[in-house]
């Protein structure tokens, strides 16, 4: 099969990890499995000056007809006086908008060369293998009215509108399942019915979702909260985890800690399906463009190479190349290759090019 990816680093370090990612694409075309071809084009500070946008007409036409996106990172100092609507996260905002990203998956993968590095003990974390999906496109940072009203005598009233409709549950509900059934076949549907209608219909939606199209997947209803309790007690009991936009946000940023690094990160955001049943998506890592270390060749590259096994796995249907990847970069962490984010005693440190090339040859 054959698929166009395209390429947008963006801006500080993005350019450097997404060079490694390159690498990985001439590697998986000398594969013969897939045939890869890609584009490059600007997203972010760098794109502002070069059109005075934050991502051009042009990429954005490219963005919508690739089999998929991957993105490095934007932003940095340099921008930080551009108008509001044209400033470097401007570029990304418009693609998770018209390319209707509405799933957000962020994978907390424990390798066990890092497992020291976690937040928690060695022994809840070793081997920990989570996938969050959050809604991205719905819930209380969209829903009308969003309003701050002067109220007289000091006092102000702010309000906030969590809205979901039907709809939008299922196809949240769908991405989860169907990521369940390829993984450990549980879904935990984390919401607040006790005291949110939201949560109720999220409840009684996903329920049903799960009834007719996927009962041969196991699924637990878990309160947003115990479930913030139970990622820390116990984190390997999970699998899947679905929920909202908000407790997602909370909840992806709280697993990613067990994890140890920013730089280990990947993530992956699927839009809906088309005719053909293929999804649009954009892949990038969680971490930002870092300007205190751009320029010097020392970011590490991994959450972006995991993001790109992700786009292999996902929009491409390459598990098995997804899976080398990630069995490569628990090769060279077992083998004791840090960049200095990750790095630990007795360890060899090494650059980003370095940690692409022991990616590559492991
Ligand atoms: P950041 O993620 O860029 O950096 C936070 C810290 O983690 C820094 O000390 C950085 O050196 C380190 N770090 C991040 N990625 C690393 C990697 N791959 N390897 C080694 N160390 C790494 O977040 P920060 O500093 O808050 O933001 C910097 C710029 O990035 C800002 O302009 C911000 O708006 C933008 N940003 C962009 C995002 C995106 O493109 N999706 C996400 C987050 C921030
Ligand atoms: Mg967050």
């Amino acid at each position: 099969a054959s698929f166009e990816l395209l390429l947008l680093p963006g801006d500080g370090i993005g350019p450097e990890v997404m060079a490694q990612v390159e690498r990985l694409v001439q590697w998986v075309n000398e594969t013969g499995e897939a045939e890869l071809e890609t584009t490059s084009d600007l997203v972010g500070g760098c794109a502002y000056d070069e059109h005075g946008e934050a991502i051009s007409e042009e990429a954005m036409k490219q963005a919508v007809s690739a089999d998929a996106v991957m993105l490095g990172a934007v932003g940095g100092p340099k921008w930080d006086d551009v108008p509001y609507d044209k400033r470097p996260e401007a570029g990304l905002l418009r693609l998770r908008k018209d390319l209707e990203l509405f799933a957000n998956l962020r994978p907390a993968i424990c390798y066990p060369a890092l497992a020291d590095a976690s937040s928690l003990k060695r022994e809840l974390v070793d081997g920990l293998d989570i996938m969050i999906v959050r809604e991205l496109t719905g819930g209380v940072y969209f829903g009308e009215p969003k309003e701050i009203t002067d109220l007289g005598d000091g006092q102000k009233r702010a309000v906030d509108t969590q809205v979901y409709e039907t709809y939008e549950i299922e196809r949240i509900a769908r991405v989860a399942f169907e990521l369940a059934q390829k993984r450990g076949n549980l879904v935990h549907s984390a919401e607040k019915r006790n005291v949110m209608k939201t949560g109720v219909l999220w409840n009684e939606v996903v329920t049903r979702v799960h009834k007719d199209e996927f009962s041969d997947v196991q699924l637990q209803h878990i309160l947003a909260d115990n479930c913030a309790m139970q990622l820390i007690r116990y984190p390997k009991q999970f699998d899947v985890i679905v929920t909202d936009n908000l407790f997602g946000d909370v909840l992806s940023d709280e697993a990613s800690m067990a994890t140890g690094s920013l730089g280990m990160l990947p993530s992956a955001s699927l839009g809906a399906e088309d005719e053909n049943g293929r999804r649009k998506a954009l892949y990038e890592p969680v971490h930002g463009s870092a300007p205190d270390i751009a320029g010097r060749d020392i970011a590490n590259p991994i959450a972006t190479i995991a993001s790109f096994a992700m786009c292999l796995r996902y929009s491409f249907d390459l598990g098995g190349l997804a899976d080398r990847i990630e069995g490569a970069i628990a090769k060279v962490l077992d083998q004791g290759y840090r960049t200095a984010d990750i790095m630990q005693d007795g360890k060899h440190e090494v650059g980003t090019t370095q940690m692409g090339d022991a990616i590559l040859s492991a």
